[in-house]
C-alpha cells in the first residue's frame, strides 16, 4: 500500500479555517450544502445493515471544522437511526486537522457557541461525540468499527504540495507538469483516504462525501460563469506583489493545498475492478455533480436597491477569508511580525472588497460538488 502521509507543519498551517465560530457564522453557504444533501445521510441511514444488539451505531465527520454547518444534517440521520434502531446507542466521531479549533466545535455541538441553540446533542439522549484532531488520510477508526462516514467540502485539500504555483495561486489557474503534480498528489490522497475508510467501515456501511470539485461544464468553486474568484486572488495578490508589498518569494510560495477532482478522478478508484479501493469492498452508490449558488450573492440581488454594492462586498468578501485567510498568512516571509503579516492579508480582502464595490457584476462565490454516495459491500470481495 502507498506510505501515507500526515498533514503537519506549514501544509496544515495553509489549511486552518479561521477560528473561535468565524467559519460557521460566515460560511453559510457550506451549510446550505449540507442541508441540501442531508437526504443522502438520511438515506444512508436507512440503508445500513443492522448492528449487533448492544454496539453503538458509529458516525464519523471527516473534516468537520467547528461542526457548525453539518449539526443539523447529523441530527437527520441520527433520528433516521434512532427511528430504525431505538435501542442503539450512537456515537458521533468528529476529525479534523491538529490546527481546527475544537473548542468552537464542541461549544456549538452544546449549543453555547456564537449562535446559542439547541442540537442534537442537548435534545436526543444517548448520542455521545468524541473528536481527533488527525487528517483524514489516514485511518482513524478501528477496523470495522464505523457505519457512516460523511465529509463535506473538505477532502479538496491534499496532504502536501507537490510543487509552486508560478504565476497563479491555485491549480486551476495551473497547467503542464505543475497541473500534472497535483493531479498525481490528488490521485494519491483519494485512494489513500478511501482505502483508509474501507478498513474503518463495517460491511453495509456507507459514506456520503459531497466534495468541491469540477463538473462536466468546466465549472468550479467561484466560476460558474462570472468573475473567476481564483483569478481575482491571484490578480490582487500579483499587484500586491508588483507594487512591492509582498516579494516575489512571497508570491511563489503563496498557493492554496488544493485540488479539485473532475468527476472521472473521484469515480475512477470505483470503475476499475482492480483497483486496491474496489478490492477492499467499496462500491459506487451514486455520483452527481451540482451547483449550490451563494447566499451572499442571492441576498443582493433580492435586496435590489435596499442594499449597496458596499455593503454587498462587505457582507460577502468575509466568506472567501474564513477558508482562504491562512494561505494567504502562511505564504508571507516568516521574518516579518506577526502585525504586518496580518497587515498585509487586511489590505489584500480590503482590495478585494473595493473591487467588488466598485463593480459587483458577476462577483458570487457558487458552491460547485460532485456527491458521491458509497457503500461498503457485504459480500466477500
Ligand atoms: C471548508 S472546511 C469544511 C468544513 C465543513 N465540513 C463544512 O462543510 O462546512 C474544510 C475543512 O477540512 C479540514 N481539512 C483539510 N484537510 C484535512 C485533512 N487532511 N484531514 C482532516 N481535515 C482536513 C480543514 O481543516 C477544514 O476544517
Amino acid at each position: 500500500m502507498a506510505e501515507i502521509k500526515n498533514t503537519t507543519g506549514r501544509t496544515a498551517r495553509t489549511i486552518a479555517m479561521k477560528g473561535g465560530g468565524y467559519y460557521s457564522q460566515r460560511t453559510r453557504g457550506a451549510k446550505d450544502v449540507i442541508d441540501n444533501a442531508s437526504g443522502m445521510l438520511v438515506e444512508a441511514a436507512g440503508a445500513i445493515d443492522p448492528p449487533d444488539p448492544g454496539r453503538p451505531i458509529v458516525l464519523a465527520d471527516f473534516g468537520a471544522a467547528d461542526g457548525g454547518t453539518s449539526e443539523n444534517a447529523i441530527r437527520r440521520c441520527i433520528e433516521q437511526i434512532r427511528a430504525r434502531f431505538p435501542d442503539n446507542q450512537i456515537q458521533v466521531s468528529y476529525t479534523d486537522l491538529p490546527s481546527n479549533d475544537f473548542s468552537a466545535l464542541f461549544k456549538n455541538l452544546l449549543g453555547v457557541g456564537p449562535q446559542a441553540a439547541n442540537t442534537y446533542l442537548t435534545d436526543i439522549e444517548d448520542v455521545f461525540v468524541s473528536a481527533c484532531g488527525i487528517g483524514f488520510h489516514r485511518q482513524l477508526l478501528p477496523d470495522v468499527s464505523l457505519d457512516i462516514g460523511f465529509s463535506a467540502t473538505a477532502m479538496h485539500y491534499i496532504s502536501e504540495k507537490p510543487c509552486p504555483i508560478e504565476n497563479h495561486v491555485h491549480m486551476v489557474g495551473a497547467s503542464g507538469e505543475t497541473l500534472a503534480a497535483y493531479a498525481e498528489q490528488a490521485r494519491q490522497n483519494w485512494n489513500d483516504l478511501l482505502l483508509a475508510r474501507a478498513n474503518e467501515l463495517r460491511p453495509g456501511g456507507r459514506l456520503v462525501m459531497l466534495n468541491f470539485g469540477i463538473d462536466e461544464e468546466g465549472r468550479y468553486l467561484g466560476n460558474t460563469g462570472g468573475i473567476n474568484m481564483f483569478d481575482t486572488f491571484a490578480d490582487i495578490w500579483r499587484q500586491m506583489r508588483d507594487a512591492g508589498v509582498i516579494s516575489e518569494t512571497e508570491f511563489v510560495n503563496t498557493s492554496f493545498p488544493q485540488y479539485y477532482r473532475t468527476v472521472e478522478e473521484f469515480c475512477a478508484p470505483f470503475t476499475d475492478n482492480d483497483s486496491p479501493v474496489y478490492q477492499a469492498g467499496l462500491r459506487l452508490v451514486s455520483a452527481k455533480t451540482g451547483v449550490v449558488g451563494c447566499p451572499y450573492r442571492r441576498a443582493f440581488d433580492e435586496a435590489g436597491s435596499a442594499m449597496s454594492a458596499r455593503e454587498f462586498a462587505e457582507s460577502y468578501v468575509p466568506t472567501l477569508r474564513s477558508w482562504s485567510e491562512a494561505v494567504f498568512l502562511s505564504g508571507l516571509d516568516e521574518t516579518r511580525p506577526m502585525e504586518e503579516r496580518h497587515q498585509i492579508v487586511d489590505t489584500f480582502y480590503q482590495r478585494y472588497k473595493d473591487r467588488v464595490a466598485s463593480d459587483p457584476s458577476g462577483h458570487a462565490m457558487d458552491y460547485v460538488h460532485c456527491y458521491l454516495a458509497v457503500k461498503k459491500t457485504a459480500d466477500q470481495p
